[in-house]
């Protein structure tokens, strides 16, 4: 199991227990993390998994995949640590990691 903060939209924090080796958007899901709605199952098509990762993570949850930076260049309140939840695979390497919700 790898630990993950989420940072909530009404300024709380969430600390979710995830499974590896599935990716971020589920595991948020599966722990009802409020803001991630994963509405296109994993397919980098919706942004409803929209989060920024703290800077101090960015270089191991590494750089945006091509499809999923399309998907963010057409979506609201985008930032350099943008990422789709959905294209981050969960593993211990990430234990500890803190991502913020994008708003909706
Ligand atoms: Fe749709 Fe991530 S679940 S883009």
């Amino acid at each position: 199991m790898t630990t993950i903060n989420f940072q909530l939209s009404d300024g709380t924090q969430q600390v979710i227990d995830a499974e590896d080796d599935v990716p971020l958007m589920e595991a948020a899901v599966d722990n009802d993390v409020p803001g991630i709605d994963g509405d296109c199952g994993g397919m980098a098509a919706c942004a409803t998994c929209h989060v920024y990762v703290d800077p101090a993570w960015q270089e191991k949850v590494g750089e945006q995949k091509p499809t999923e930076r399309s998907m963010l260049d057409n979506s609201f309140d985008v930032k350099e640590n943008s990422r789709l939840a959905c294209q981050i695979q969960v593993t211990d390497d990430l234990d500890g990691l803190c991502v913020e919700v994008a708003p909706s």
